[in-house]
């Protein structure tokens, strides 16, 4: 999707006109007077997006409805920018110039974001592809009230959230971790951040215990890509160290996912790694004045003749041992690792994104991520501030120790299961030992990936977290005083 700037609608541009119910329409030029009934009625039925044919190009009204709260008037807006998607393909529309007539200021641009959003399909693998794709191509925003630093970083995110979504979409046996890192590294090429690939070698050079025991079940070798974005006017002395879970797919191991359906969409298992690689990607290329650190530590979890075995004891990169007694818990084994790893940065902060949990699901269904950590009440608080302003919204859960309890072992320096209750919790606990730093932990299983359409959060990959992550790095970069 090209988002782009022009000083004003071409003739024969279809156009968007974001209103609310009490737009003056008959100032509106570009709405044929015969259409100004259609409004009327429509608006008296409650119908707030339609297009209207009456004049020289097709006109699309979207109703903006003024929430009283800014962040969910924004969220209501980014919904009309989905509905209006519908419509757009459905008109068979290829470029639409969005103008802004709400009275809310800045309105177009969660509109063009919810738009873009929606637009997107992940269909290269059917036949009829060229028939089902959407005719959208190109949004236009005004340049009276769009800058181009503004417009090109729309456009950033939205090219990052294509990105990820294809990443996740991509089933193992076209994107195994050798190939997850491959697309890291070109990510950063285009973006402009470095990544160093481990390959397996180095890995057991390194003693990665807690990704190499995962790997034991599988054929392909695993990878550990370090991406790093530092530019010269970087704000933070100590990195921002990123860590995301590079499952690229999960059978559970020995310990086999149980239930019919639970393994069909498990090649989402490395949302935490795409999600981060999409953070760092709109970070680089829009020039955040901030020092950052990508680790994406990444295998399969399968299960063939060597796989590793529940009651394995694993020694992990930092020295400890690991009481293995579900390999169905396979994430907090290679997180473990690199959680570790990032210690070696002194960051100032880590945050990893996992698709780790089904409890986190469970716990909030497909509407928020369940957070945790040991970073400061500041950091916490901006976190959940971007998270609403985005409306990629967290809840933070606690680390008492009670449920640090749960993961003894009486052979072990740990377990790596801590039982049927609190299991979002229990694998922030076991993650929490690998850390000495101010640290975040954001769960995302269930809502990296739909079952059912989510609006313009779409079906399927939905990129949940890459706007939430930037917008909560932008944070970073402007209250950080070194
Ligand atoms: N990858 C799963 C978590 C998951 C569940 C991701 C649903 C996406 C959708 C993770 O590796 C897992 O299997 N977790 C187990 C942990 C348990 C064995 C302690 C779970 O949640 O059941
Ligand atoms: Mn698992
Ligand atoms: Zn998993």
């Amino acid at each position: 999707m090209k988002i782009t700037s022009v000083p004003q609608a071409a003739k024969t541009d279809a156009v968007v006109i974001l209103a609310t119910k009490k737009t003056d329409w008959k100032k509106l030029k570009v709405i044929h007077r015969n259409d100004i009934n259609i409004i009327t009625s429509n608006l008296k039925n409650d119908i707030k997006n339609f297009i209207l044919q009456g004049g020289k190009v097709p006109v699309v009204i979207a109703i903006a409805e003024d929430k009283k709260e800014i962040n969910k008037t924004n969220e209501a807006i980014r919904k009309a920018g989905n509905a209006v998607c519908g419509i757009a393909n459905r008109y068979k529309i290829r470029t639409l110039t969005v103008t802004n007539e709400s009275g809310i200021a800045g309105a177009h641009f969660p509109f063009t974001e919810g738009l873009a959003m929606s637009n997107y399909q992940f269909i290269k693998y059917r036949k009829d592809e060229k028939k089902t794709a959407n005719t959208l191509r190109e949004i236009k925003l005004l340049t009276k009230d769009s800058s181009k630093t503004e417009v090109t970083k729309l456009q950033t995110i939205i090219e990052a959230i294509y990105m990820v979504r294809d990443l996740v979409n991509e089933p193992v046996n076209h994107l195994n971790a050798t190939q997850l890192a491959e697309a890291i590294k070109a990510a950063g090429v285009t973006a402009g951040y470095t990544t160093t690939i481990f390959n397996k070698k180095k890995i057991e050079e390194l003693k990665m215990g807690g990704l190499l025991s995962v790997n034991q079940g599988s054929i392909d070798p695993p990878t550990f890509s370090i991406m790093e974005y530092n530019p010269a006017n970087a704000v933070n002395k100590q990195p921002i160290v990123l860590v995301g879970k590079g499952v690229v797919y999960d059978t559970g191991g020995l310990s086999l996912k149980p239930t019919a359906n639970s393994m069909d969409y498990m090649k989402c298992d490395m949302g935490g790694a795409a999600t981060i690689t999409g953070a760092l990607y709109i970070a680089a290329k829009t020039g955040l004045p901030l020092h950052i650190i990508g680790l994406v530590p990444s295998t399969d979890n399968r299960l063939n003749g060597n796989a590793f075995a529940p009651g394995d004891i694993i020694d992990m990169y930092d020295g400890s041992t690991v009481e293995m007694l579900n390999s169905d818990a396979e994430g907090r084994m290679i997180l473990a690792d690199a959680l570790a790893f990032a210690k070696q940065y002194k960051p100032e902060l880590v945050i990893d994104v996992a698709t780790l949990t089904g409890a986190a699901h469970r716990a909030l269904g497909d509407f928020a991520i369940a957070y945790m950590g040991t970073a400061d009440a500041q950091k916490k608080n901006q976190l959940e501030e971007s998270g609403h302003e985005v409306y990629e919204r967290l809840v933070g859960f606690p680390l008492w120790d009670e449920y640090g309890d749960l993961l003894k072992s009486d052979i072990a320096d740990m377990k790596n299961v801590g039982g049927a209750l609190a299991g979002h919790i229990t694998a922030g606990k076991f993650l929490e030992k690998f850390t000495d730093y101010p640290w975040l932990h954001l769960d995302i299983a269930g809502i990296a990936f739909f079952q059912t359409n989510q609006g313009y959060k779409g079906k399927h990959a939905s990129a949940f977290g890459v706007r939430l992550l930037f917008r909560f790095l932008e944070k970073l970069a402007t209250t950080n005083n070194g």
